[in-house]
């Protein structure tokens, strides 16, 4: 089935049961930070085993909800959870939601990982921009046939993360007085972490910081016309920078300290988007 005919009936489905809710701004919520969609004024949740197409989230830490509402008077679209390439799903079904988003009205995503610091001025419990990204995955979610009407063949990433957007969050910071980091992030599959020697060659080749998520979703937004503002969590220091073993328990520990500040950090950011893009 071409992937725009499951977009809509995915998208005719959501409509129907949100009274044609039309976001503004799409969210995809990271290991650790889904407590994110209670923080603003929900109106609907929608489980992905209820939306057509969508596939079942099984990973600790991530519920499996598309949650609409609004941050002050700006719509928004949270997804509670998000697929990895390590739990075997296609590449299509990993950026689906991503499609749908936009497809609803969406204009902006703003994505947020765990990540673990490859930079050693990077502490734990840092938050950092991403301002480009390295795509390590050994795949791409855009391979197989192009459908034209989604976006281009040959899609250009140069600003995959404007930097507009950007300085819109380091102002918003600035006023709740918190620090960011900014840096690039280098995408794995997992599920395994990387190896002290993997970490050396990532710092060499420019990378900030490590995670399994974000790039298919970064890629696939570029895609279909999303501006993108990320967000990552320094969970950790990455493998071998510190003399002891890495733990998914550590990383949603982290995230879970982290989420007053993370929420309050992009609920400022989406008041200050909306403003500028209407
Ligand atoms: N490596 C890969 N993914 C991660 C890490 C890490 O160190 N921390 C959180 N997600």
């Amino acid at each position: 089935m071409l992937q725009m005919k499951r977009i809509e009936e995915a998208k005719a489905f959501i409509q129907a049961r949100t009274d044609h809710f039309d976001p503004a701004c799409a969210v995809i919520l990271g290991s650790g930070l889904g407590n994110f969609a209670n923080s603003i004024q929900v109106d609907y949740v929608l489980p992905y085993s209820e939306i057509p197409h969508f596939k079942p989230c099984n990973v600790a830490g991530h519920a499996g909800n598309l949650v609409f509402g609004r941050v002050g008077s700006v719509r928004v679209v949270c997804q509670q959870g998000r697929f990895h390439f390590y739990e075997g799903h296609a590449r299509e079904d990993l950026i689906f939601p991503v499609r749908v988003m936009a497809a609803l009205g969406a204009k902006a995503l703003v994505v947020t990982n765990a990540a673990g610091g490859i930079n050693s001025s990077f502490k734990v419990g840092d938050m950092m921009v991403i301002r480009d990204h390295i795509n390590h995955m050994g795949t791409n979610p855009l391979i197989g046939e192009n459908e034209d009407a989604l976006g281009p063949r040959f899609q250009d990433m140069t600003y995959a993360y404007p930097e507009n957007l950007r300085t819109l969050l380091y102002a918003e910071a600035k006023k709740l007085e918190i620090t960011l980091k900014e840096g690039v992030y280098l995408a794995v599959t997992g599920p395994c972490y990387e190896t002290p020697a993997e970490i050396r060659m990532y710092r060499l080749w420019g990378a900030d910081a490590v995670g399994m998520s974000t790039v298919p979703e970064v890629i696939a937004a570029n895609h279909c016309g999303l501006k993108v503002l990320g967000i990552s969590c320094i969970t950790n220091a990455a493998a071998g920078m510190e003399d002891k073993p890495l733990d998914h328990k550590e990383v949603q520990e982290v995230t879970a300290r982290l989420a007053q500040q993370f929420e309050k950090l992009v609920h400022h950011w989406i008041q200050a988007w909306a403003k500028t893009s209407n």
